[in-house]
């Protein structure tokens, strides 16, 4: 059992720089949760207050019911897998994974069983013999999973653990990492910059900037029900596209406007958006929103120019100037659309995403996760 609550954590570095400033989490049994956000955003510094290996400077960190804050590393049943893979250079694969299960007086038999059922688990089974230095960067980055793993412990922290695996071994092992999860039942707090890894991972996503909690929610509320744009921009790949513009009422119908372009915003928003006309907005619209398949209709679509053709196998770029402003939408790969030509391209207004032109914050997101 470990539930994980931070409340109100603070975290100030001898230095005097506050990487947390007041940090409320609230962590459930046996969830997987990812902390997602740029660099020097705060994500190791959460992941090592919970640890134990720094401690908070104000507010207060539970498992459970109980009262973490003066509780050293070692006693707090967690097992950690960092950025940077610390293995002991003189010791075999075999012994590295072995280490914290002898220190701890497991029998003999019963660590061998674990070793062996974890290094099958990460393929490393036939280097169980070498030292650290014979291993390539991926192969040491398992043996520090493999590390985790036997510990068998109460919660799984892990600090950017595939970042330096190849590409394929990456999707390969964030299988095996979610398959760990559902086997294990184990509260599971994961740490990248990666959003993909974070969609595919996380039962809620936790996405942070400045040492300051953005949104808190599922991989689809998270990416569907952005609170800011800021949230917005960190996920989707090309990155979602902005228009600024008005917002403009007619006939009972809310529309968003730029110059010529009017598009006709879905029913269910008229009641966050409704008496609001003039009210500049940036819309949000996501690189796959257009549909190259449907007939365009008014309110629905997007006329301008094809700027730039960019095929990236399975699919391609298309660079699109639209009301002086340069969109990228993501299209199958047989649309024959040429740099230079003038198009009209329909648009799933039903996911448009709507901000406040000055603040970033959603006119649309409700406050649910
Ligand atoms: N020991 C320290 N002393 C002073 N400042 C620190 C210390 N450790 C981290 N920081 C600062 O705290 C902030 C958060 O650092 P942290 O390591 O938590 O970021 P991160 O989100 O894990 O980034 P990355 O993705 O680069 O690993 C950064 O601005 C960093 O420079
Ligand atoms: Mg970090």
């Amino acid at each position: 059992m470990a539930r994980i609550r931070l409340e109100s954590a603070g975290k100030r570095y001898p230095n005097g720089f506050a990487a947390l400033e007041s940090l409320s989490l609230d962590i459930r049994d046996k969830e997987f949760v990812v902390l997602l956000g740029p660099s020097g955003c705060g994500k190791s510094t959460t992941l090592n207050l919970v640890a134990g290996l720094e401690e908070l400077t104000s507010g207060s960190l539970y498992f459970d019911d109980a009262t973490m804050n003066a509780v050293p590393a070692h006693r707090r049943d967690v097992a950690m897998v960092f950025q940077s893979y610390a293995l002991y250079p003189h010791k075999s694969v075999y012994e590295n994974i072995a280490f914290g299960l002898r220190m701890r007086g497991h029998p003999a038999g019963e660590i061998e069983k674990r070793v062996r059922d974890a290094a099958r688990r990460l393929e490393i089974e036939p280097l169980l013999e070498r030292r650290p230095h014979q291993l390539s960067g991926g192969q040491r980055q398992r043996v520090a999973l493999g590390r985790a793993l036997v510990r068998q412990p109460a919660v799984f922290l892990m600090d950017e653990p595939l970042s330096n695996l190849d590409a394929a071994l990456r999707i390969a092992m964030r299988a095996e990492i979610k398959q760990l999860h559902h086997t294990m039942q184990t509260t599971f707090v994961y740490v990248t910059h990666d959003q993909a890894e974070a969609l595919t991972l996380a039962d809620r996503i936790v996405v942070m900037r400045d040492g300051v909690i953005q949104q808190i929610g599922s991989p689809e509320a998270i990416y569907d029900r952005p609170r800011n744009t800021f949230v917005a921009s960190f996920l989707g790949n090309p990155p979602i596209n902005y228009l600024e513009g008005f917002l403009r009422e007619k006939e009972n119908q809310i529309c968003f406007a730029r110059g010529a372009l009017s598009l006709i915003l879905p029913r269910q928003y008229s009641e966050r958006l409704r008496g609001q006309a003039g009210r500049p907005v940036k819309l949000g619209l996501r690189a796959e929103e257009v549909d190259e398949h449907s007939v365009p209709r008014a309110g629905e679509t997007l006329h301008g120019r094809v700027s730039s053709v960019l095929p990236v196998g399975s699919d391609q770029y298309l660079g699109f100037e639209v009301e002086g402003s340069l969109l990228f939408f993501r299209v199958g790969r047989d649309l024959r659309h040429k740099e230079g030509e003038h198009v009209a391209l329909s648009v799933n207004v039903n996911r448009a995403q709507i901000f406040d032109a000055s603040t970033g914050e959603s006119l649309l997101w409700d406050g649910s996760a």
